[in-house]
């Protein structure tokens, strides 16, 4: 018998690399990670997490502590919590968090997140954390995996199995975690109204659609790749929420590219950075953020004045962008809460492109690992 077929050909289902199938996988990954949540009245069920009304009115401090794209995850995670459930938190990355002497105690909530559930340096933070009695909640995507078995509570994501380095599709299904659970601890506070919580929900459940139609216009992003793979520094900048998102673009672009890049504030490029843009230099800039977005439009002009080549993300409507912008992409309109979960797909398409442009193993790029488990 002699196998006629490449196997791994098979498993990426036609894509060129598992990078973009898994891509393509956000729209199921986000919908299965809802859906097996919410109710027939869409209130939100949580096997995994056993944490009562009298738990969660005794934490007073929340810690989410990971590495990475889950990092990137969990700083959304604090805007959601803080916003919904109106309880302090604090996000770190672990091999921070580990080697400090952190103000952990039995009020506190640790949350850890983690792709894998194998990361060393986010084990280590968790039984740090436990050791001062804090409550352990996980989120997880690898079922049964170390993270998961440590944990008192845990909240799988539905991904499904990620085999490119960089990390896409986990990230997506993170961040629909974060928002549910910090629902949850909402309505079981009382922090938000019924009426807040079915508007979240009715969004939350839009996204797959939503997802799928920057999904079906990837060739844009291809294009505006092709014209700019040649750079060798990129930034990107937000506001708000946006920021969180720079940094996962930059972390997808540098991870696959090779290029270097870094995320700002753009509040903060004032005070240092802005002396690195230039005539030619790419800037990623974010302005999904309705309250922010003339801020925003200023940071551009910026920017452009001192010869960046600008590419905008924006909500579809908000056109005043285009008059600063040299493109613009934008995502489904949404509530800003939520924008998140839309504009890190054209990144991620971004940086694929670029990587595939320049020649890239994008699946496998030099120097990473998919699962840290070395300090
Ligand atoms: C590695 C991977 C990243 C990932 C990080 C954390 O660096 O290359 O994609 O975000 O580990 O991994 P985890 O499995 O803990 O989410």
């Amino acid at each position: 018998f002699k196998v006629t077929w490449d196997a791994e050909a098979a498993e990426k289902e036609g894509y060129a690399h598992f990078m973009m199938k898994e891509i393509n996988e956000q729209p199921r990954g986000v919908y299965e990670t809802l859906h097996r949540r919410l109710d027939k009245e869409d209130n939100i069920v949580l096997d995994g997490i056993k944490i009562t009304k009298e738990d969660l009115d005794k934490i007073n401090k929340v810690y989410i502590v990971a590495c990475g794209t889950a990092y990137h995850a969990g700083l959304v995670g604090k805007y959601a919590i803080e916003k919904f459930a109106k309880i302090p938190v604090d996000v770190e990355v672990a091999s921070e968090f580990r080697y400090r002497d952190p103000f952990v105690d039995e009020n506190t909530l640790f949350i850890a997140v983690s792709q894998s559930g194998e990361t060393l340096d986010t084990l280590a933070a968790l039984r740090e954390a436990k050791r001062k009695g804090a409550r352990i909640l996980s989120v997880v995507n690898v079922v049964g995996s170390s993270v998961a078995r440590e944990s008192d509570d845990v909240f799988y994501t539905w991904a499904g199995p990620e085999i490119a380095v960089a990390s896409t599709k986990a990230y997506t299904t993170q961040l629909i975690s974060m928002y549910l659970l910090s629902l949850h601890m909402a309505m079981t506070k009382g922090t938000l109204t019924e009426e807040q919580y079915k508007a979240y929900i009715k969004e939350l459940k839009e996204m797959p659609d939503k997802i799928q139609a920057i999904l079906d216009d990837h060739e844009t992003i291809q294009q505006l790749a092709d014209e700019q793979f040649n750079n060798e520094n990129v930034f990107y900048i937000g506001r708000g929420l946006d920021v969180t998102v720079a940094y996962e673009g930059s972390l997808k672009l540098k991870e696959i590219s090779y290029i270097h890049s870094e995320a700002i504030a753009a509040g903060e490029l004032k005070h240092g950075t802005i002396a690195l843009i230039e005539e030619g230099r790419l800037v990623v800039a974010l302005a999904t953020q309705d309250k922010l977005y003339d801020k925003m439009l200023s940071n551009i002009q910026e920017v452009r004045a001192r010869g960046a080549y600008v590419i905008g993300v924006a909500k579809k409507g908000n056109k005043e962008i285009e008059k600063s912008a040299d493109k613009v992409i934008y995502i489904p309109d949404t509530l800003d809460e939520l924008t998140p979960i839309l504009s890190v797909i054209p990144l991620q398409i971004l940086a694929y492109y670029i990587a595939v442009a320049r020649g890239c193993d994008v699946d496998k790029p030099k120097n990473l690992a998919k699962s840290v488990t070395v300090e």
